[in-house]
């Protein structure tokens, strides 16, 4: 994608991903916008980088994604990159003898899923008259290979992938590139940002994944993987599944 002149809005830059991306295009002097629930976290983010706006914003909330989106075109007319990177991550045990908490596993679909769909909904219809245009969701290397502490997010993850690739193939005419981003895993506050025990996976440090994350945008994949997430996505999406999906669906 084009790595300047932008004028991005990113779901979720309070913190991890989000912010780190945020930053990295405000500092190349693209007018960057990011959403979140917390507003001192927002504000905050925005006083350390002059010129960057923010917007209070939750992704489970389906007026508060319209408002969000109307605001930001209306203040932005120039906006052409959106940015699906809000998320959040549960254990849940179903084995261990009663229901699993069903608030969280709403909280998780509406977060991770739901809010990314209905934000592509309201954003598109813009996003396609705009040049350079950009859909980014962001994944996991989970939505490829499940960590089974985790089931309700890895499914939300597969989702996300499998919903690129239809957003994807139905704007394949139009000026809007769908990019899914695959990040492995990286040292953020997902999931409360506990330090894994001694033994477990390392994360990698965000800002070695910011790096290359900016340096894999500069060119022009569709699905961009991130340190141990190329693996996941090499074993699980070989050529022969991309060629039974292109014979379906063109
Ligand atoms: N870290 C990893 O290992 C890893 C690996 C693969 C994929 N990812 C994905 O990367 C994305 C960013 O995660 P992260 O690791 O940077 O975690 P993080 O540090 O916890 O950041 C999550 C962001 O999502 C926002 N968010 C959560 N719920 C929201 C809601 N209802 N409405 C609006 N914003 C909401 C949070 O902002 P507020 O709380 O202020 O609303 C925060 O800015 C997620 O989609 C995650 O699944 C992360």
């Amino acid at each position: 994608m084009k790595m300047h002149s932008n004028t991005i809005f990113i779901t979720g830059g309070t913190s991890g991903i989000g912010k780190g991306l945020a930053e990295a295009f405000h500092r190349l002097g693209n007018q960057v916008i990011i959403g979140g629930r917390r507003e001192d976290r927002l504000r905050s983010v925005c006083a350390t980088n002059p010129g960057m706006r923010h917007f209070v914003l939750d992704v489970t909330d389906l007026a508060s994604i319209r408002n969000t989106a109307r605001k930001v075109i209306a203040e932005f007319p120039a906006l052409n990159c959106v940015f699906n990177n809000a998320g959040m991550q549960r254990r849940h045990d179903f084995a261990g003898g009663k229901p699993v908490d069903d608030a969280a596993v709403v909280a998780e679909i509406q977060t991770n899923l739901l809010g990314l769909i209905r934000v592509s909904s309201e954003f598109l219809p813009h996003l396609k008259n705009q040049q350079d245009a950009i859909l980014l969701n962001v994944s996991s290397g989970l939505a490829f290979v499940p960590l089974s502490i985790f089931p309700v997010y890895c499914a939300t993850k597969a989702a996300v992938h499998s919903f690129s690739l239809s957003l994807r193939r139905q704007l394949k005419d139009s000026k809007v590139k769908v990019i899914e981003l695959i990040p492995p895993y990286v040292a953020t506050e997902l999931g409360g940002g506990a330090t894994p025990p001694s033994g477990a996976l390392r994360p990698m440090p965000l800002e070695t994944f910011i790096v290359e994350t900016m340096k894999e945008l500069e060119g022009n994949e569709d699905e961009i993987a991130i340190g141990g997430s190329k693996n996941l996505l090499a074993a699980t999406a070989p050529e022969s599944v991309r060629k039974i999906f292109d014979g379906m669906n063109h």
